[in-house]
Parts: C-alpha cells; structure tokens; sequence
C-alpha cells in the first residue's frame, strides 16, 4: 500500500495554537488528591502538590488546565474551597458519589497552574447555581480590590488577581446525568445572561457555551443551534466533547479521528449556520474541552456506590493502539486549527489521563503520553495543509476512512510531520512532496507501534515511541513506511 501528501510553506491553516495542548483537573477520583496533590508524598513540596506530576505535567506540554469540573462543578460551591483549610466544609459531590474535603480549592489551583506554567480555565457551575454565583467567582478572581470578595482574596494571601481569561459556562448541560440539566432553551437563556454579567465584572474573559455531551446525544446538532440562538453575541466559544473507545473493534477504533473530523465540521456548519442567521460576521470559534480514550466497557456509572473519598474511578491503562488513537486524535486537531481555538485532554492524573501515580508511590507516564509530549513539543508555527491521497478502509463504525492520516507544521527551524497509519495489520508506505519547504535532512523519526496493539505500558513505561529506520529525504522526496497500527512523527531541517 502506498499514500502521498505535499508539503508547500503556502498551504497554510492557520498558526499552531497552544492552548491546543489543554488538559483537565476535576475533583474526580484520584485526579486532584494523591494525583497532583498528596500532602506527605516524598516529593510533596509545601504545598503538598506532588512534584513528580508537576515535573511531569511540564515535560507533557500541557497549556491550558480547565478546572474544577466536568459533572462536578454543576453541584459545587467555590466559596467551599477558598479560605483557612480548617474552616473548609466536608460536603457530598453528587455527581460522583464522593466525599469533598475542600483541602484543595481555587486558590491552591491557581498556585499549582503557576508551578506548572500552565494557563487555568475554569468553569462556573450553572446546574444548582446561576448567575449572582458566577459573578462572586469572577469577583473574588479578578477584580483587583476593594469590593468584598477582592479583598477576601487578599486576605488569603493573594492580593493580585488572578486575570483568568478562559470561563466555561457550566459543563454538559445537555446530559441528563448532569446536576441541574436543563433543556437547550433553559441553559441557551441563562447561559447568555449569565455571560452578559461576567462581561460587566471583567470585559476580558473569553466565554465558552457549552455545546452537546458528544454527537452519539439526541439533541445534537439541534441543541447547539438553539443554544447559539440565544447566546452568539455573548460568548466567544462552542465545547464540544468526545471519548472513544474499542470496544472489541481494533479497526472501527484506530479510525476513532475520522469520527472527530467529522464533528467537529458539522459543529462548525451549525454555528456558521446561526451565524448566518443573525447576520452577524462575528464567528465562533470551537472549545474541543474534553476528547481522549476511555474505554468504557467496564464503567457503569455510581448511583448505588458508598460516598468516598478520593475513590479509584476509570483509571485507564492505556494499550499501543490507544496511544496510536491518542496521536490521530491531536492530528485532526491541528487539522482544524482554524477553528478549534481550544482543546483538553481529559484528563490529567489517574482519572483517563496520560500521568498515573500510586498514593505514597511512583508516578508515571502512560502510553497515550506520548504522542501528546511530542506533538505539543514539536507541532510549531503554521500548520500545512498537506492533503493527504490514500488508500481507504472500511470501517464498520465509521465508514470508509482514509488509511493515512497525516499534518505537518512548520516554523523557522524545519517542518514535523505527524502520521498515523489506521491499518491494524498492514504496513504503509508514504511519499511526501517537499516541494518548497527547504528541509530535507531527517532530524529525527520515531514511531509507536508494538506487535501487540494491545500491549499495555505500566510504571516501567514498556510502551513508547522508538526510532523508525529507513526513513529517507531524498531529492524534494521523503519516504517512509509505516507500521500497522502506528504514530509517527518525522522531523525535518
Ligand atoms: O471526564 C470525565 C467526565 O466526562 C466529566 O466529568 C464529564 O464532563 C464527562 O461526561
């Protein structure tokens, strides 16, 4: 099998955008304590956040960090976790049966996002809360001083604001699931109320509206046009969400980023559709605030559970093929970096995340680590259009797919290419036109690919990227043959 793509340095996307390389820290599971967070761990610094995760929260490349929720944040009270630790309440989290202690709240968030030199993006909770409640948190984040809540800021030690600039309205108001669900009309009101006020306290927050749960809900595609009826002038942005899984599907699933493709392009149409509408030029743009691999075979739900504390919830161990699926998934990100202005990997630590730790023990970097570290390391500059011609597959789950896919990026020290190759048994060999792009010596080429799609990686980090031989850049010519069920990345100078 072969496939071919061009590189040109005049087909352009757009800029590679950082906050393409988010990631998720809810009050889940073992997400926040004894993930970033164990008071008395050996690396604990003093403020108990572990520093293994933090050092590997840096060397990932993660930028932005959305917090505190997820389904959490629709039952949740900031003012819970702000203040003297002992004064905090223990309460209930309903939406995932756990016990809260409000050890960590905004404030040790922020502090952790500073140790991390990543951005926050936080969400106010729109299911049992409203609109005075999400102005009080804006208030106590950024207002500068001498009202109420600026000043209890500072009396608990932080009398700069924060300047947070990205805010959810709520997290998926269109699941039943959620804490205070709403139907598209409900949630479309009080999220554009809601974002009118926040404007009024901070004129500089950049506003997410929540689109559809994933595109397998119902109301998709309906409930992001109303919500848009109601809210376009307000906000600034459209969530979308998305988990994929294998489900005892090998090929359905390494194709799992066609499905991603193609959402996130009927979420464009339908917002250029309201846009149309309202005949405005204003365009939104989207939010891709929760995507990753979760294999949900074994996940069904907690609605008898005991409340726990910090309970062991979806801790994923991640396969080759899920890495493999992870990398295809960033792929198709940069491919519409036109659009999507944001996206987080959910999540960060335990909880369907690339870091796994043990309390009191070892950290360490899943396979679906990987592809993530090097893209959002490697991926700079413009993105290139490079149009892949490939072979195709059917698959069951997704129709006929392309069996390459593939992006390139490109910046003043080269160009990298990122490949994925969705066949589970058949190598690829692919050709790419260098055309005027000045690069031709290969800096480096690595690939994740193991005999076993479904080797899992454990503490030892058995399953990760090696180098790939016999790629050659020859003549304006690179070539490359990739193996079944692979990521690969090339770099060029
Ligand atoms: O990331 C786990 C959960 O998945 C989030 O809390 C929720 O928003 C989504 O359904």
């Amino acid at each position: 099998e072969t496939a071919r793509l061009t590189l040109d340095r005049d087909f352009t996307i757009a800029p590679v955008g950082r906050r393409l390389f988010g990631s998720f820290v809810e009050h889940m599971g073992r997400c926040v304590y004894t993930g970033i967070f164990e008071p008395g761990h050996p690396t604990a610094d003093e403020h108990g956040f572990r520093a293994d995760v933090l050092e590997l929260t840096r060397e990932l490349g993660v930028s932005v960090v959305r917090y505190p929720g997820g389904n959490f944040v629709s039952g949740y009270r900031w003012e819970d976790g702000v203040g003297p630790v002992a004064d905090r309440p223990t309460r209930l989290d309903l939406a995932w049966r756990q016990i809260e202690t409000n050890r960590f709240g905004l404030d040790e968030f922020m502090t952790w996002t500073r140790a991390a030199g990543v951005e926050p993006m936080m969400a106010v909770n729109l299911g049992t809360r409203g609109i005075q409640e999400a102005c009080d948190l804006l208030e106590y984040a950024n207002h500068p001083g001498g009202t109420r809540l600026s000043d209890l800021r500072a009396e608990h030690g932080r009398p700069d604001p924060y300047g947070i600039r990205l805010w959810c309205l709520g997290n998926e108001m269109d699941g039943p699931w959620q804490v205070g669900h709403k139907t598209a009309d409900e949630y479309g009101r009080l999220a554009n109320e809601t974002a009118r006020a926040m404007r009024l306290v901070d004129p500089d927050v950049r506003l997410v509206l929540c689109g559809s749960s994933n595109s397998r809900m119902p109301t998709f595609g309906g409930w992001e046009a109303t919500v848009l009826e109601h809210a376009y002038d307000a906000v600034d942005y459209l969530s979308l969400h998305a988990y994929y899984e294998e489900d005892g599907d090998l090929p359905g699933f390494l194709a799992s980023a066609a499905d991603m493709d193609r959402f996130i392009s009927s979420v464009v149409a339908t917002a250029d559709h309201v846009a149309a509408k309202q005949r405005t030029r204003k365009r939104i743009d989207l939010s891709f605030d929760e995507w990753n691999v979760w294999n949900q075979a074994d996940y069904h739900g907690r609605e008898r559970e005991p409340f726990e504390e910090a309970p062991r919830l979806i801790e994923d161990t991640y396969t080759a093929a899920d890495a493999v699926v992870v990398g295809d998934l960033l792929i198709t990100l940069l491919r519409h970096a036109d659009r999507v202005a944001v996206a987080c990997q959910a999540q960060l630590a335990n909880i369907i995340a690339p870091i796994r730790t043990e309390p009191g023990g070892p950290a360490w970097r899943q396979s679906i680590f990987h592809p993530f570290a090097l893209t959002a390391r490697h991926a700079r500059g413009e993105v290139l259009r490079v149009e892949p011609v490939s072979p195709s597959l059917d698959t069951g789950r997704h129709g006929e797919v392309p069996q390459l896919s593939a992006v390139a990026t490109l910046d003043e020290d080269g160009v990298t290419l990122f490949a994925v190759n969705r066949s589970p048994d058949r190598p690829l060999e692919m050709t790419a036109d260098l055309r005027d792009v000045h690069a031709d010596r290969v800096v480096e080429a690595c690939t994740l690919a193991e005999d076993d799609p479904h080797r899992v990686g454990g503490p030892a980090e058995e399953v990760r990227p090696r180098p790939l031989d016999g790629v050659k850049a020859d003549g304006g010519t690179l070539t490359a043959v990739l193996p079944p069920a692979s990521w690969t990345m090339v770099r060029l100078g």
